[in-house]
């Protein structure tokens, strides 16, 4: 691997759109959101052949080309990715599930954070902040560390207590937030008119990052794309990235077509599959606290970019009930998998899927956060 990424920084198809707007900027502007407000994605020419991965080591950084950073020697890795794809039964049936909770920080959030965080130290930016549910504040604060970027990082006060000691274990400066989710993101809002904002829901290096789900399932299975995936969704940070991989591998011809893409939320926390069924966008819905912390996401800031690709890819949302994720947390543990509600979550939603599936389908779902970050009886 050379010292330079393959991406021509001074090509204009290397850009930051939005999508909303239609403006542009260069990869090196240091900026999350267009002047305008709208929100960006990042479109990019890089592109990896798959006859170089075998020699490489067993990281998401085996795929650079594809992974917008301009050069090597601002990578900032704690070694992650390439999880096990495990073939596990469900229902009678055999499935896929990645293990996203065996990443350094215990879910899949480092995807994203390796590559956000490695541009973060590209564009000179020595301070950050940052809004979660928990898991992608540990994921920011633990790269943060690892590049000795100071960072700021806003939770709800009611998040797990072992989440909270990870992100000030790695020496980030902790806000808790009284009130749920959404009174956290504008806190932050705030905050991030004085600093840069590494939101995982904003900024897009963050979905160049765990796009490198689809690029390892596509070489898990041998070089083909699964039939569909089912994954928990609150944000979409794994859906969209999930989304964004797979459409790249259609692009580059690796791939004949995209997966179904169905996402799974809580009953008591569903406005993505509210707005899936009216036909609409996402609305601000009541919500119930929900075992699921990490998918309690009333007013997803990409909602409208979640809802394109599920309805794009042929796929549908599914709700699941309090009962559903603790029984399924508890049928989990019986079988030596310890991942936390959330993760669960995702997975009670695999099982509802299953009663409908095909036999021949390739289904893949993902144990997306380690049981240690809300340890107790669930
Ligand atoms: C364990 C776990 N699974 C799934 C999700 C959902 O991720 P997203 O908000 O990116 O859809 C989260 C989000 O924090 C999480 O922590």
């Amino acid at each position: 691997m050379g010292k330079e990424s393959i991406i021509n920084y001074s090509d204009p198809a290397n850009v930051l759109f939005a999508a909303a707007t239609g403006e542009t900027y260069g990869l090196d502007e240091p900026r999350w959101r267009s002047d305008r407000g709208a929100l960006l994605s990042l479109r990019h020419t890089g592109r990896w052949a798959p006859k170089d991965l075998p020699r490489r080591p067993a990281t998401l950084w085996r795929y650079r080309e594809a992974l917008p950073l301009r050069h090597d020697e601002n990578i900032v890795s704690l070694g992650e990715g390439f999880t096990p794809l495990l073939r596990l039964q469900r229902k009678n049936r055999s499935v896929w599930i990645k293990q996203e909770q065996l990443f350094p920080t215990g879910s899949y959030k480092d995807r994203g954070a390796t590559v956000l965080i490695s541009k973060v130290k590209e564009l000179g930016i020595r301070q950050v902040v940052q809004d979660s549910s928990g898991n992608a504040g540990c994921a920011v604060a633990a790269y943060c560390a690892r590049a000795g970027i100071a960072c700021d990082i806003y939770v709800p006060e009611k998040t797990s207590p072992a989440k909270l000691t990870q992100i000030r274990s790695h020496g980030a400066r902790l806000h808790l937030v009284p009130g749920d989710r959404e009174q956290t993101a504008t806190a932050a809002l705030e905050a991030a008119q004085t600093s840069y904002y590494a939101s995982h829901c904003w900024n897009p290096f963050f979905l160049h990052g765990t796009k490198t789900f689809a690029y390892e399932v596509w070489e898990q299975l041998g070089g083909r794309a699964p039939d569909t995936l089912v994954l928990p969704v609150g944000n979409g940070t794994l859906l969209l990235g999930a989304s964004i991989g797979f459409s790249e591998l259609l692009d580059w011809g690796y791939v004949q077509r995209l997966p179904r893409l169905v996402g799974v939320q809580a009953v008591h926390c569903a406005p993505l599959a509210q707005a899936f069924a009216g036909g609409g966008q996402p609305v601000l819905v009541g919500k119930k606290e929900t075992l699921a912390e990490g998918i309690a996401i009333a007013a997803p800031v990409r909602g409208g970019e979640i809802l394109a690709a599920v309805r794009a890819s042929g796929g549908w949302f599914i709700t699941v009930t309090e009962e559903e994720i603790s029984s399924t947390w508890r049928s989990l543990a019986a079988q030596g998998f310890y991942v936390e509600p959330t993760a669960a979550a995702g997975i009670a939603g695999l099982d509802r899927y299953l009663a409908g599936a095909t036999p021949q389908e390739c289904i893949v779902a993902a144990f997306t956060g380690h049981g240690l970050k809300s340890p107790g009886d669930h």
